[in-house]
């Protein structure tokens, strides 16, 4: 025997153990599950890249909705796909009233009064330039795109939505639309800003489901770059002082150490967002039985939460709710 005066295994030793001394805690109520939503009746159709994953008509995503409230979540995050022929240059389908989007979030509350509805602010699923912003010239326009997301907003705050999620990147948007819900009587309604959202290869999927990829270009002069870590405190900081009440992350998996930066430098909640892209590696690969799919799904999860962020819009919520149900 050694003389071995720390050995930390003994914190290991059962499951009880291992339990006492566990750091950091998942729970249902910390998702946010990402879903979509499409026109017409009776509709169900799955998203190619991301399986297990669908969009919805209201009346199906109204049954889900029971499933999804029974699991224990307390949150969706709802994305709207349209056909092309209502989008426009100025994404005029995104503050009209009454569209099937709108009706939907005022149906979801009035069905399911105590669900968290949030709701995303940019441009993309209306423009039929597939970008977050105005084109003009070949070129996304900051200032002028705020006024269109401010009446997007105006519009989901009026059908019901209860978090705003601007995830467009302009300049001066968190500011913008905080004066604009404000000077409309909505001091009530959220902002869960993305601060960090970068301009990844993970988003593919998301596109696939919304069919909103860009027409031309990339997202890159307004999404961050991904080789950048100072930015987000910049992006953060503003964010902040323009008054949102959470700061989200985003991709997750990437982007640990941007999780844990905003965390310890904001003393606002964190959020992260475990994109389209790390659901379908993780099910691509369980599928093809090359890792074991459930425990890869909780450790990345559990990683999320250990990295900072309190809340998770996951993908995965459903199924980790069954297992952190058992
Ligand atoms: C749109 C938006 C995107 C996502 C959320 N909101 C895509 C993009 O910026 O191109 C991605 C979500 C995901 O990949 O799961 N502004």
């Amino acid at each position: 025997m050694f003389n071995i005066t720390r050995r930390p295994r003994r914190n290991r030793k059962s499951s009880g153990i291992r339990d006492l001394v566990q750091e950091t805690n998942l729970q249902v109520s910390d998702f946010i599950f990402p879903m979509f939503v499409q026109e017409g009746s009776n509709q169900k159709v799955e998203v190619k890249s991301m399986p297990g994953i669908y969009r919805f008509s209201l009346d199906n995503l109204l049954e889900e909705l029971k499933e999804v409230t029974d699991l224990g979540i307390r949150a969706i995050d709802l994305f709207p796909n349209y056909p092309e022929s209502k989008k426009d240059k100025i994404a005029s389908e995104s503050y009209k009233e009454d569209t099937f989007y709108l009706k939907a979030i005022t149906a979801i509350k009035g069905q399911f009064p105590e669900l968290v509805i949030m709701t995303d602010v940019a441009m993309d699923p209306y423009s039929s330039d597939g970008h977050d912003g105005l084109v003009e010239n070949g070129k996304i326009v900051n200032d002028a795109t705020l006024e269109i997301l401010g009446k997007m907003s105006v519009a989901q705050a009026k059908a019901g939505a209860d978090i705003l999620g601007p995830s467009d990147m302009m300049d001066g948007r968190v500011k913008y639309l905080r004066d604009t819900l404000d000077s409309n009587g909505f001091t009530d309604v959220s902002i869960m800003s993305y601060s960090a959202k970068y301009a990844s290869a993970f988003y593919g999927p998301f596109r696939d489901a919304l069919e909103s990829a860009p027409k031309f270009g990339d997202k890159k002069t307004y999404q961050m770059n991904p080789a950048n870590r100072r930015e987000a405190l910049l992006e953060a900081q503003l964010d902040f002082e323009e008054g949102a009440d959470m700061l989200m992350v985003k991709p997750a998996l990437s982007y640990l150490d941007i999780i844990r930066q905003l965390d310890e430098n904001f003393d606002i909640p964190i959020a992260a967002y475990n994109v389209s892209g790390e659901y379908a590696m993780i099910k691509a690969a369980a599928l093809n039985g090359w890792l074991d799919g459930d425990r890869a799904m909780m450790e990345v999860l559990m990683s999320i939460r250990r990295a900072g962020a309190k809340c998770i819009l996951t993908y995965f919520a459903k199924e980790a709710a069954v297992i952190l149900n058992k």
